[in-house]
């Protein structure tokens, strides 16, 4: 049985017993993080988007563990020419790897890193398979109606979703996306870690009432999935 573990903003690790997957993960800065870049220990690495708050120090652990950043294209030819190993996708895109299955999703978002705003592609979600379960993390989104053809297709075992607002769903939004995309279990994510994203999940969790079983984690939170 999967687990996943949260590491505060929207960065989790997805591991099965051999295979640790990172999603986002955003630690040096983040004030939800309870770990270090320096202790993450993974084999592969799923990118959402080129903000900064999503790439994080994925670069610097993919070289230390010899991971393979996952990405979309302009995404991952960034992380390659920074000195990872990376493997580019694109929207609609999935491949079997050694550590799960992976597929790249629509997302309404920018996608962009460094005072230059330089340009890396356009903003995804993430389909995971690992250990026989389907995670859904929607990266930073709005709500999109297609969200109801992802779930669809891709019987979900549990969806993360942004709450934050201001720069993605907020609550009602992201209430309304975990029906679409009717998932057992839904994590919310992206909120609380600035000032300008401050939400109290529990009203995420009366939004979403028994359309799925929501599970508020903490920093440092380990769930199966
Ligand atoms: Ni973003
Ligand atoms: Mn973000």
């Amino acid at each position: 049985m999967p687990k996943l573990q949260f590491m505060g903003h929207a960065s989790f690790v997805i591991s099965d017993g051999d295979n640790r997957i990172a999603i986002d993960p955003f630690l040096t800065g983040n004030p939800q993080a309870t770990i270090t870049a320096d202790e993450l220990d993974v084999n592969a690495i799923v990118l959402t988007h080129g903000h900064s708050d999503h790439v994080g120090d994925a670069i610097s652990i993919a070289k230390r563990c010899n991971a393979t950043i996952v990405a979309v294209f302009e995404l991952a030819t960034y992380c390659g020419q920074n000195g990872a190993k990376a493997h580019p996708l694109h929207i609609g895109g999935a491949r079997q790897f050694d550590f799960g299955w992976i597929k790249m999703t629509p997302a309404w978002h920018g996608s962009c890193i460094g005072d230059d705003n330089h340009y890396l592609g356009v903003a995804a979600g993430v389909l995971v398979t690992v250990g026989g379960k389907t995670i859904y993390h929607a990266g930073d989104t709005g709500l999109f109606g297609d969200m109801k053809l992802i779930g669809d297709r891709h019987p979900l075992d549990l969806a993360i979703v942004p709450i934050g607002d201001n720069f993605t769903m907020g609550i009602d939004d992201a209430a309304e996306a975990t029906r679409m995309l009717h998932p057992k279990k839904v994590v919310p994510c992206h909120y609380n870690t600035f000032d300008l994203i401050a939400q109290n999940p529990e009203e995420f969790r009366t939004a979403v009432g028994f359309a799925a079983e929501c599970i508020i984690m903490k920093s440092g939170d380990e769930i199966e999935v």
